[in-house]
Protein backbone atom coordinates (compact mmCIF):
# COMPACT_ATOMS: atom_id res chain seq x y z
CA UNK A 1 0.00 0.00 0.00
CA UNK A 2 1.90 3.00 -0.78
CA UNK A 3 1.30 6.10 2.01
CA UNK A 4 -0.97 8.18 -0.15
CA UNK A 5 -3.17 6.42 -2.43
CA UNK A 6 -4.81 3.47 -0.32
CA UNK A 7 -7.22 5.36 1.68
CA UNK A 8 -10.09 3.21 0.80
CA UNK A 9 -8.35 0.05 2.21
CA UNK A 10 -7.72 2.22 5.74
CA UNK A 11 -10.05 0.51 8.31
CA UNK A 12 -12.74 3.28 10.34
CA UNK A 13 -11.35 4.24 13.16
CA UNK A 14 -7.76 3.10 12.52
CA UNK A 15 -6.87 6.99 12.54
CA UNK A 16 -8.42 8.37 16.35
CA UNK A 17 -8.50 11.99 15.30
CA UNK A 18 -8.12 14.56 18.18
CA UNK A 19 -11.23 16.82 19.47
CA UNK A 20 -12.98 15.32 17.35
CA UNK A 21 -15.99 13.62 16.46
CA UNK A 22 -15.09 10.46 15.00
CA UNK A 23 -18.15 8.48 14.49
CA UNK A 24 -19.51 11.53 12.76
CA UNK A 25 -16.45 12.67 10.85
CA UNK A 26 -15.91 8.95 9.32
CA UNK A 27 -19.47 9.34 8.22
CA UNK A 28 -18.27 12.00 6.05
CA UNK A 29 -20.85 13.76 4.72
CA UNK A 30 -20.33 16.60 3.71
CA UNK A 31 -17.14 15.45 3.05
CA UNK A 32 -14.58 16.50 5.74
CA UNK A 33 -10.92 15.40 3.57
CA UNK A 34 -8.84 18.23 2.45
CA UNK A 35 -6.31 17.48 -0.04
CA UNK A 36 -4.67 20.71 -1.22
CA UNK A 37 -4.45 24.61 0.17
CA UNK A 38 -2.74 27.54 -1.27
CA UNK A 39 -3.39 30.76 0.05
CA UNK A 40 -6.21 31.60 2.32
CA UNK A 41 -8.33 28.57 0.48
CA UNK A 42 -7.87 24.59 1.34
CA UNK A 43 -8.93 22.01 -1.15
CA UNK A 44 -11.27 19.33 -0.66
CA UNK A 45 -11.74 15.56 -1.44
CA UNK A 46 -14.36 16.74 -4.69
CA UNK A 47 -11.93 19.71 -6.06
CA UNK A 48 -14.40 22.10 -3.98
CA UNK A 49 -12.71 25.09 -2.38
CA UNK A 50 -13.16 26.27 1.50
CA UNK A 51 -12.20 29.94 2.65
CA UNK A 52 -9.60 28.95 5.51
CA UNK A 53 -11.74 31.57 7.95
CA UNK A 54 -9.64 29.95 10.89
CA UNK A 55 -5.77 30.19 9.14
CA UNK A 56 -5.86 26.16 10.20
CA UNK A 57 -6.13 26.05 13.73
CA UNK A 58 -5.13 30.26 14.03
CA UNK A 59 -1.60 28.97 13.03
CA UNK A 60 -1.56 29.74 9.44
CA UNK A 61 -1.97 33.49 9.20
CA UNK A 62 0.61 33.71 6.08
CA UNK A 63 -1.95 31.57 4.33
CA UNK A 64 -0.48 28.02 2.95
CA UNK A 65 2.07 26.57 0.46
CA UNK A 66 4.36 29.82 0.77
CA UNK A 67 7.13 29.54 -1.79
CA UNK A 68 9.74 31.27 0.40
CA UNK A 69 8.85 28.52 3.46
CA UNK A 70 8.75 25.56 0.51
CA UNK A 71 12.15 26.82 0.18
CA UNK A 72 13.25 27.61 3.43
CA UNK A 73 12.71 23.72 4.45
CA UNK A 74 14.27 22.62 1.67
CA UNK A 75 17.30 24.47 1.82
CA UNK A 76 17.14 23.64 5.88
CA UNK A 77 16.88 19.60 5.11
CA UNK A 78 19.80 19.73 3.40
CA UNK A 79 21.93 21.72 5.03
CA UNK A 80 21.10 20.83 9.00
CA UNK A 81 18.24 19.17 9.16
CA UNK A 82 18.65 17.90 12.75
CA UNK A 83 20.72 19.01 15.84
CA UNK A 84 20.80 18.39 19.68
CA UNK A 85 19.73 21.85 21.94
CA UNK A 86 20.92 20.08 24.61
CA UNK A 87 24.73 20.95 25.39
CA UNK A 88 25.18 22.10 21.19
CA UNK A 89 23.77 24.88 19.67
CA UNK A 90 23.27 26.01 15.94
CA UNK A 91 22.57 29.54 14.22
CA UNK A 92 19.18 29.30 13.50
CA UNK A 93 18.10 28.30 16.97
CA UNK A 94 20.43 31.41 17.97
CA UNK A 95 19.29 34.16 15.64
CA UNK A 96 15.67 33.38 15.81
CA UNK A 97 15.93 33.76 19.58
CA UNK A 98 17.13 36.86 18.89
CA UNK A 99 14.55 38.11 16.71
CA UNK A 100 12.12 36.86 19.42
CA UNK A 101 13.54 38.86 22.07
CA UNK A 102 13.75 41.87 20.11
CA UNK A 103 10.06 41.89 19.31
CA UNK A 104 8.87 41.07 22.76
CA UNK A 105 8.10 43.85 25.00
CA UNK A 106 11.03 45.73 27.17
CA UNK A 107 12.96 43.58 29.66
CA UNK A 108 11.80 40.18 27.95
CA UNK A 109 14.74 39.07 26.34
CA UNK A 110 15.33 35.21 26.63
CA UNK A 111 13.56 32.87 24.87
CA UNK A 112 12.79 29.02 25.14
CA UNK A 113 11.69 26.94 22.66
CA UNK A 114 9.30 24.27 22.96
CA UNK A 115 7.30 22.28 20.08
CA UNK A 116 3.62 23.22 21.12
CA UNK A 117 1.39 25.78 22.57
CA UNK A 118 0.51 22.92 25.27
CA UNK A 119 4.19 22.29 25.52
CA UNK A 120 5.32 26.51 26.30
CA UNK A 121 2.60 26.43 28.67
CA UNK A 122 3.41 23.33 31.19
CA UNK A 123 7.10 25.05 30.55
CA UNK A 124 5.81 28.78 31.44
CA UNK A 125 4.32 26.88 34.75
CA UNK A 126 7.68 25.21 35.42
CA UNK A 127 9.67 28.58 34.99
CA UNK A 128 7.29 29.52 37.74
CA UNK A 129 8.22 27.03 39.94
CA UNK A 130 12.00 26.65 39.17
CA UNK A 131 11.97 30.62 39.57
CA UNK A 132 10.19 31.13 43.14
CA UNK A 133 12.32 27.81 44.46
CA UNK A 134 15.55 29.18 43.69
CA UNK A 135 14.72 32.74 45.31
CA UNK A 136 13.78 30.42 48.20
CA UNK A 137 10.34 31.11 48.27
CA UNK A 138 9.95 27.16 47.21
CA UNK A 139 6.30 27.69 49.12
CA UNK A 140 5.10 29.47 46.32
CA UNK A 141 3.21 26.63 44.38
CA UNK A 142 -0.27 27.81 43.66
CA UNK A 143 -1.20 28.34 40.02
CA UNK A 144 -4.26 30.68 38.67
CA UNK A 145 -5.80 30.32 35.41
CA UNK A 146 -9.33 31.49 34.59
CA UNK A 147 -12.43 29.66 34.34
CA UNK A 148 -13.11 29.68 30.16
CA UNK A 149 -8.97 29.70 29.55
CA UNK A 150 -7.77 27.08 27.30
CA UNK A 151 -3.83 26.20 27.55
CA UNK A 152 -3.33 22.85 26.39
CA UNK A 153 -4.06 19.37 27.19
CA UNK A 154 -0.34 18.89 29.13
CA UNK A 155 -1.30 17.83 32.76
CA UNK A 156 -0.46 21.38 33.59
CA UNK A 157 -2.47 23.52 30.55
CA UNK A 158 -5.29 21.16 31.70
CA UNK A 159 -4.95 21.76 35.21
CA UNK A 160 -4.80 25.83 34.53
CA UNK A 161 -7.38 25.68 31.89
CA UNK A 162 -11.14 26.14 32.98
CA UNK A 163 -13.07 24.44 29.77
CA UNK A 164 -15.10 21.91 31.59
CA UNK A 165 -15.31 19.39 29.42
CA UNK A 166 -11.36 19.21 28.67
CA UNK A 167 -11.24 18.97 33.03
CA UNK A 168 -14.24 16.03 33.89
CA UNK A 169 -12.46 13.47 31.97
CA UNK A 170 -9.27 13.59 34.24
CA UNK A 171 -10.40 15.38 37.36
CA UNK A 172 -8.40 12.71 39.38
CA UNK A 173 -5.57 13.76 37.93
CA UNK A 174 -5.75 17.92 38.16
CA UNK A 175 -1.98 19.12 39.51
CA UNK A 176 -2.57 20.47 42.94
CA UNK A 177 -2.98 23.74 44.37
CA UNK A 178 -4.79 25.23 40.89
CA UNK A 179 -7.29 27.95 41.63
CA UNK A 180 -9.48 29.80 39.12
CA UNK A 181 -10.25 33.64 38.48
CA UNK A 182 -13.78 34.29 37.30
CA UNK A 183 -14.08 34.95 33.32
CA UNK A 184 -14.56 37.89 32.31
CA UNK A 185 -18.02 37.50 30.04
CA UNK A 186 -20.97 39.12 31.05
CA UNK A 187 -23.43 38.98 28.27
CA UNK A 188 -26.05 41.09 30.19
CA UNK A 189 -23.16 44.36 30.26
CA UNK A 190 -21.36 43.97 26.99
CA UNK A 191 -23.25 41.65 24.18
CA UNK A 192 -22.51 43.33 20.58
CA UNK A 193 -19.53 45.38 22.44
CA UNK A 194 -16.93 46.46 19.59
CA UNK A 195 -13.22 45.63 20.79
CA UNK A 196 -12.87 45.63 24.28
CA UNK A 197 -15.77 45.53 26.74
CA UNK A 198 -15.66 49.20 28.89
CA UNK A 199 -17.21 47.11 31.68
CA UNK A 200 -15.73 44.83 33.88
CA UNK A 201 -12.12 45.16 34.47
CA UNK A 202 -13.10 45.31 38.34
CA UNK A 203 -13.37 41.09 37.53
CA UNK A 204 -9.63 41.12 38.08
CA UNK A 205 -9.79 41.82 41.81
CA UNK A 206 -11.00 38.33 41.65
CA UNK A 207 -7.33 37.81 41.90
CA UNK A 208 -7.25 39.91 45.43
CA UNK A 209 -10.17 36.85 46.76
CA UNK A 210 -7.83 34.30 45.57
CA UNK A 211 -5.09 35.95 47.64
CA UNK A 212 -7.27 36.51 50.55
CA UNK A 213 -8.08 32.31 50.18
CA UNK A 214 -4.78 30.84 49.61
CA UNK A 215 -2.45 34.08 50.84
CA UNK A 216 -0.12 35.05 48.20
CA UNK A 217 3.20 33.76 49.87
CA UNK A 218 1.61 30.23 48.00
CA UNK A 219 1.02 31.30 44.96
CA UNK A 220 3.72 30.86 42.21
CA UNK A 221 1.69 32.83 38.99
CA UNK A 222 -1.38 32.98 37.21
CA UNK A 223 -2.07 32.57 33.46
CA UNK A 224 -4.21 34.35 31.15
CA UNK A 225 -4.53 34.28 27.97
CA UNK A 226 -4.79 38.11 26.88
CA UNK A 227 -7.55 37.54 24.54
CA UNK A 228 -9.62 34.41 25.56
CA UNK A 229 -9.37 32.07 22.09
CA UNK A 230 -10.15 28.81 22.44
CA UNK A 231 -13.61 29.52 24.26
CA UNK A 232 -14.82 31.43 21.48
CA UNK A 233 -13.27 34.97 21.51
CA UNK A 234 -13.63 37.01 24.82
CA UNK A 235 -11.82 40.24 24.85
CA UNK A 236 -10.43 41.44 28.37
CA UNK A 237 -12.46 44.11 29.33
CA UNK A 238 -11.20 47.73 29.09
CA UNK A 239 -8.89 48.08 32.27
CA UNK A 240 -8.86 44.51 33.79
CA UNK A 241 -5.32 43.65 32.42
CA UNK A 242 -3.40 46.40 34.01
CA UNK A 243 -5.25 45.63 37.22
CA UNK A 244 -4.21 42.30 37.02
CA UNK A 245 -0.75 43.25 36.60
CA UNK A 246 -0.67 45.64 38.99
CA UNK A 247 -2.38 42.98 41.91
CA UNK A 248 0.59 40.75 40.99
CA UNK A 249 2.91 42.77 41.41
CA UNK A 250 1.88 44.14 44.39
CA UNK A 251 1.87 40.31 45.75
CA UNK A 252 5.20 38.90 43.82
CA UNK A 253 2.83 36.64 41.58
CA UNK A 254 4.26 36.22 38.46
CA UNK A 255 2.24 37.14 35.52
CA UNK A 256 2.36 34.76 32.40
CA UNK A 257 0.50 35.74 29.19
CA UNK A 258 -0.35 32.67 27.02
CA UNK A 259 0.02 34.28 23.29
CA UNK A 260 -0.22 31.06 21.52
CA UNK A 261 -2.92 32.48 19.47
CA UNK A 262 -2.58 36.48 20.28
CA UNK A 263 1.10 36.39 19.40
CA UNK A 264 2.73 37.04 16.30
CA UNK A 265 0.60 39.52 14.70
CA UNK A 266 -3.00 38.55 15.39
CA UNK A 267 -3.58 41.72 17.95
CA UNK A 268 -2.26 43.95 15.05
CA UNK A 269 1.08 44.08 17.37
CA UNK A 270 4.04 41.86 18.15
CA UNK A 271 2.20 40.48 21.22
CA UNK A 272 -1.13 41.20 22.82
CA UNK A 273 1.33 42.42 25.75
CA UNK A 274 1.93 45.59 23.23
CA UNK A 275 -1.39 46.30 22.04
CA UNK A 276 -3.26 45.91 25.77
CA UNK A 277 0.08 47.75 26.99
CA UNK A 278 0.48 45.22 29.48
CA UNK A 279 3.95 44.06 30.47
CA UNK A 280 3.95 39.74 31.75
CA UNK A 281 6.79 38.21 33.52
CA UNK A 282 6.60 35.17 30.36
CA UNK A 283 5.25 35.04 27.64
CA UNK A 284 4.21 31.50 25.93
CA UNK A 285 3.98 31.39 21.77
CA UNK A 286 3.50 28.67 19.47
CA UNK A 287 1.57 28.56 15.84
CA UNK A 288 2.02 31.48 14.04
CA UNK A 289 5.81 31.49 14.69
CA UNK A 290 6.03 29.12 12.24
CA UNK A 291 2.91 29.25 10.28
CA UNK A 292 1.93 26.31 11.57
CA UNK A 293 4.11 24.83 8.60
CA UNK A 294 6.55 23.12 11.28
CA UNK A 295 5.58 22.97 14.67
CA UNK A 296 7.09 25.06 17.33
CA UNK A 297 6.26 26.98 20.70
CA UNK A 298 7.99 28.69 23.25
CA UNK A 299 8.61 31.10 26.16
CA UNK A 300 10.01 34.66 26.36
CA UNK A 301 11.21 35.44 29.73
CA UNK A 302 12.15 38.77 31.97
CA UNK A 303 15.70 39.45 32.33
CA UNK A 304 15.19 38.78 36.18
CA UNK A 305 13.44 35.06 35.39
CA UNK A 306 16.69 34.41 33.64
CA UNK A 307 19.71 36.22 35.87
CA UNK A 308 17.75 34.10 38.46
CA UNK A 309 18.11 30.85 37.01
CA UNK A 310 21.59 31.69 35.92
CA UNK A 311 23.16 31.02 39.13
CA UNK A 312 24.93 28.22 41.03
CA UNK A 313 28.03 26.66 39.28
CA UNK A 314 29.20 27.37 35.64
CA UNK A 315 29.14 23.52 34.71
CA UNK A 316 25.36 22.86 36.55
CA UNK A 317 22.41 22.52 34.31
CA UNK A 318 20.10 25.38 34.94
CA UNK A 319 16.88 24.21 34.60
CA UNK A 320 16.97 20.73 33.63
CA UNK A 321 13.60 20.90 30.97
CA UNK A 322 13.88 20.63 27.52
CA UNK A 323 12.63 18.62 24.30
CA UNK A 324 14.49 16.72 21.80
CA UNK A 325 13.43 18.98 19.10
CA UNK A 326 13.32 22.10 20.96
CA UNK A 327 14.91 24.67 18.48
CA UNK A 328 14.46 22.25 16.20
CA UNK A 329 16.76 23.81 12.84
CA UNK A 330 13.80 23.22 10.36
CA UNK A 331 10.79 25.35 12.82
CA UNK A 332 13.85 27.73 13.64
CA UNK A 333 14.40 28.42 9.79
CA UNK A 334 10.50 28.49 8.89
CA UNK A 335 10.81 31.29 12.46
CA UNK A 336 12.97 33.18 10.19
CA UNK A 337 11.13 33.34 6.82
CA UNK A 338 7.51 33.87 8.74
CA UNK A 339 9.18 37.05 10.87
CA UNK A 340 10.98 37.99 7.28
CA UNK A 341 7.58 37.97 5.34
CA UNK A 342 5.67 39.79 8.47
CA UNK A 343 8.28 42.86 8.40
CA UNK A 344 8.57 42.83 4.58
CA UNK A 345 4.82 42.70 4.11
CA UNK A 346 4.23 44.94 6.98
CA UNK A 347 1.92 42.40 8.17
CA UNK A 348 0.99 43.84 11.48
CA UNK A 349 -0.16 47.10 10.26
CA UNK A 350 -2.10 45.12 7.39
CA UNK A 351 -4.05 43.55 10.43
CA UNK A 352 -4.63 46.67 12.19
CA UNK A 353 -6.07 47.70 9.23
CA UNK A 354 -7.90 45.30 8.61
CA UNK A 355 -9.49 44.78 12.63
CA UNK A 356 -11.90 47.64 11.53
CA UNK A 357 -13.13 45.49 8.11
CA UNK A 358 -13.66 42.57 10.01
CA UNK A 359 -15.57 44.41 12.95
CA UNK A 360 -17.82 45.81 10.68
CA UNK A 361 -18.34 42.78 8.52
CA UNK A 362 -19.05 40.96 11.78
CA UNK A 363 -21.71 43.07 13.42
CA UNK A 364 -23.17 43.55 10.16
CA UNK A 365 -25.15 40.21 11.44
CA UNK A 366 -26.47 41.56 14.51
CA UNK A 367 -29.76 41.89 12.93
CA UNK A 368 -30.06 38.37 12.13
CA UNK A 369 -32.71 36.48 14.92
CA UNK A 370 -30.43 33.18 15.61
CA UNK A 371 -27.62 35.68 17.12
CA UNK A 372 -26.79 36.11 20.28
CA UNK A 373 -23.70 37.76 20.55
CA UNK A 374 -21.18 38.84 18.27
CA UNK A 375 -17.41 40.02 19.56
CA UNK A 376 -14.03 41.07 18.01
CA UNK A 377 -10.18 42.20 18.61
CA UNK A 378 -7.37 42.21 16.05
CA UNK A 379 -7.76 40.14 13.50
CA UNK A 380 -10.37 37.79 15.85
CA UNK A 381 -14.15 37.87 16.15
CA UNK A 382 -16.83 35.70 17.38
CA UNK A 383 -20.48 35.14 16.49
CA UNK A 384 -22.36 33.35 19.12
CA UNK A 385 -25.08 31.62 18.07
CA UNK A 386 -28.52 31.06 20.43
CA UNK A 387 -28.41 27.52 20.85
CA UNK A 388 -31.42 25.54 19.11
CA UNK A 389 -34.57 23.62 20.95
CA UNK A 390 -32.73 20.61 20.44
CA UNK A 391 -29.95 21.44 22.59
CA UNK A 392 -26.76 23.22 22.83
CA UNK A 393 -24.36 22.73 19.78
CA UNK A 394 -26.91 21.34 17.20
CA UNK A 395 -27.27 24.88 15.31
CA UNK A 396 -23.54 25.49 15.49
CA UNK A 397 -23.26 21.90 13.96
CA UNK A 398 -25.78 22.03 11.32
CA UNK A 399 -24.29 25.93 10.54
CA UNK A 400 -20.75 24.38 10.38
CA UNK A 401 -21.63 21.28 7.78
CA UNK A 402 -23.90 23.76 5.75
CA UNK A 403 -20.43 26.19 5.31
CA UNK A 404 -18.93 23.48 4.35
CA UNK A 405 -21.61 23.40 1.53
CA UNK A 406 -21.37 26.69 0.78
CA UNK A 407 -17.30 27.14 0.46
CA UNK A 408 -16.35 27.96 4.15
CA UNK A 409 -14.00 25.99 6.84
CA UNK A 410 -15.77 27.28 9.85
CA UNK A 411 -14.37 26.50 13.33
CA UNK A 412 -17.72 25.90 15.71
CA UNK A 413 -17.51 24.92 19.53
CA UNK A 414 -20.79 24.68 20.84
CA UNK A 415 -22.77 27.22 19.21
CA UNK A 416 -19.89 29.65 18.71
CA UNK A 417 -18.43 29.79 15.44
CA UNK A 418 -14.90 31.61 16.00
CA UNK A 419 -12.86 33.27 12.87
CA UNK A 420 -9.00 34.20 12.75
CA UNK A 421 -8.75 34.36 9.17
CA UNK A 422 -5.32 35.11 7.39
CA UNK A 423 -3.68 38.13 7.56
CA UNK A 424 -3.47 37.84 3.47
CA UNK A 425 -7.44 37.67 3.38
CA UNK A 426 -8.63 40.76 1.52
CA UNK A 427 -11.43 43.16 2.49
CA UNK A 428 -13.29 41.57 0.47
CA UNK A 429 -12.45 38.36 1.29
CA UNK A 430 -13.43 38.92 5.23
CA UNK A 431 -16.84 40.29 3.99
CA UNK A 432 -18.13 37.61 1.49
CA UNK A 433 -17.03 35.30 4.81
CA UNK A 434 -19.64 36.91 6.65
CA UNK A 435 -21.89 37.32 4.19
CA UNK A 436 -21.80 33.88 3.67
CA UNK A 437 -21.72 32.91 7.47
CA UNK A 438 -25.43 35.29 7.51
CA UNK A 439 -26.61 32.94 4.23
CA UNK A 440 -25.59 29.31 5.60
CA UNK A 441 -27.74 30.55 8.96
CA UNK A 442 -30.06 31.54 7.18
CA UNK A 443 -30.55 28.30 5.42
CA UNK A 444 -30.18 26.30 8.51
CA UNK A 445 -32.53 28.51 10.68
C1 LIG B 1 -3.90 29.91 24.31
C2 LIG B 1 -3.49 28.52 23.93
N1 LIG B 1 -2.58 27.87 24.67
C3 LIG B 1 -2.18 26.64 24.37
C4 LIG B 1 -2.69 25.97 23.28
C5 LIG B 1 -2.24 24.58 22.97
O1 LIG B 1 -1.51 24.56 21.82
P1 LIG B 1 -1.15 23.16 21.10
O2 LIG B 1 -2.42 22.63 20.54
O3 LIG B 1 -0.14 23.55 20.07
O4 LIG B 1 -0.56 22.27 22.13
C6 LIG B 1 -3.64 26.60 22.48
C7 LIG B 1 -4.21 25.93 21.31
O5 LIG B 1 -5.13 26.38 20.68
C8 LIG B 1 -4.07 27.91 22.82
O6 LIG B 1 -4.99 28.54 22.10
Amino acid sequence: MSNFDSVATVKKGTYWQPFTANRLLQANSPPRTLVAAKGAYYENVEGQKLFDTLSGLWCTPLGHAHPLIAEAVKKQVDTLDFAPSFQMTHNNALSLAQRIADMAPEGMNHVFFANSGSESVDTALKVALGYHRIKGAGNRFRMIGRERGYHGVGFGGMSVGGILSNRKMFAPCMMPGVDHLRHTYAPEHMAFTRGQPTWGADYAEDLERLVALHDASTIAAVIVEPVQGSTGVIVPPLGYLQRLREICTKHGILLIFDEVISGFGRMGAPFAAQRFGVTPDIITFAKAVTNGIVPMGGVIVTDEIYKTFMTGPQNAIEFCHGYTYSGHPLAAAVGHVVLDVMESEGLFERVAALEPVLEDAAHSLADVPQVADIRNIGLTAAIELKPAQEGVGVRGLAVFEEALKQGQLLRVTGDIISFGPPFIATENELKNMMQTVRKVIETVG
